[in-house]
């Protein structure tokens, strides 16, 4: 049997020691996720498109039809990630990475992940390319849409690059495999202070660390202790922490109280919670999420590219089209966003005009128009 022995408490102190240290050297670290897009000649902005696979390209239309008729100040430029081969490696074309990186900001459809075909997860290269170490999730509960919970408005936050998906694995004997679960301060701190920006910029008046610290004393304590030293630095904001398990709980018995706050946490934790939290307001088809990094933000549906329905102009454009207004107003474009999301959101309320998936009989282009109408 494998035993881990506790660590001596003069390491344990060596290692908050160091966390401090580290804080003080990380704590002028410049503000995150500004968005950096300048207007062109045309007073627009350009946006980089990745429409994805399957059912991308349908709902990508769909997003671009809407934003035609709602007159909003974006010039798409559409690039394709599909892998090409580089010095016998797979990788992301050069173009596309240009793209992002020029304009600070890209909307993305889902890309399929083919399981054993020799190439890394593009959502992955994505995401490590772009150092996007934040992935925001707001989920609210549509009117229209009925579920077992009324009033949902959640936001999670969650620490996009580490944790347990640092893919640190080894067998160490046959029969025992040991994961690393990564923690650094550099990290926690990047994310803890996104989401207490988040909460300044989004009238929310408070920030939840969710965690396991009581038995992950070390990598979890140091979130914490980074979200504490953070916390100091908006002092309009309130903070407190709560245990994983009981913020599963308490929000499946009662979300509404969750709505005045953000929840931030390690990597693990909220891709769980994340998917709980959705379900509560009826699946992924209907959530939205941002991936924020420092020098570029790709906003996405959470949903995946759905190959069932790919190609029949059944799918339901909502989650990448939430996505896209998350990402007008991350490019301060709230206007916009607003009208946008009235219109669709009465569309859902009304009924009449609605996908499969929400119970009715529309297809995406009969979906899209009834927006359109309403705009
Ligand atoms: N972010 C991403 O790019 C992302 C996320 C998840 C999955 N994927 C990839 O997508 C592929 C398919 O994955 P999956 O089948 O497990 O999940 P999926 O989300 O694509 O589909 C699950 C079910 O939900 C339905 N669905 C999903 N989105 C819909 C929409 N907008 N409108 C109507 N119905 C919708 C599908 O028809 C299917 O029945 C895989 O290759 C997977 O790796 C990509």
């Amino acid at each position: 049997m494998l035993v881990t022995r506790p660590l001596a408490s003069a390491a344990r102190s060596a290692v908050f020691r160091h966390s401090v240290q580290a804080s003080r050297r990380y704590a002028s670290s410049a503000p995150t996720a500004a968005f950096a897009g300048q207007k062109g000649p045309n007073g627009k902005y350009t946006v980089t498109l990745i429409p994805g696979d399957g059912i991308g390209p349908e709902i990508s239309e769909s997003v671009k039809d809407i934003y035609k008729a709602a007159e909003v100040p974006i010039d798409w430029e559409e690039v394709s990630v599909t892998p090409v081969l580089k010095g016998g490696k797979t990788v992301i074309p050069d173009a596309a990475i240009n793209s992002v990186k020029k304009n600070t900001v890209a909307l993305k459809g889902p890309l399929a992940t083919p399981i054993g075909k020799g190439h890394v997860s593009l959502n992955l290269t994505l995401r490590r390319t772009f150092n996007l170490f934040a992935n925001v999730r707001p989920c609210v509960s549509i009117k229209g849409y009925k579920t077992p919970y009324d009033d949902v408005n959640t936001v999670l936050i969650r620490e996009n690059t580490e944790g347990e998906y640092s893919g640190i694995e080894h067998e160490i004997v046959d029969g025992v495999v040991q994961s690393i679960k990564l923690i650094t301060w550099d990290a926690s701190e990047r994310v803890a202070r996104y989401a207490f920006h988040y909460a300044q910029e989004n009238g929310r008046h408070k920030v939840t660390a969710v965690h396991k610290a009581n038995i992950m004393k070390m990598s979890d304590g140091m979130f914490l202790s980074a979200c504490r030293q953070v916390a100091k630095e908006f002092p309009s904001i309130q903070y407190d922490e709560d245990l994983l398990d009981r913020v599963c709980l308490q929000i499946t018995q009662n979300p509404r109280p969750y709505a005045d706050r953000v929840m931030v946490m390690p990597n693990l934790y909220g891709d769980i919670l994340s998917d709980m939290c959705a379900g509560l307001i009826g699946g992924l088809g209907l959530t939205p999420s941002g991936n924020i990094g420092r020098d570029a933000s790709i906003f996405e549906a959470v949903h995946g590219s759905a190959p069932d329905i790919a190609g029949k102009g059944l799918a339901n454009p909502t989650a990448l089209l939430l996505s896209s207004l998350m990402m007008l107003k991350h490019m301060g474009l709230n206007t916009y966003a607003d009208k946008i999301e009235k219109a669709a959101l009465s569309t859902i309320a009304e009924g009449k005009s609605i996908t499969g998936d929400l119970g009715g009989k529309s297809s995406t282009k009969e979906y899209t128009a009834a927006i359109i109408g309403k705009l």
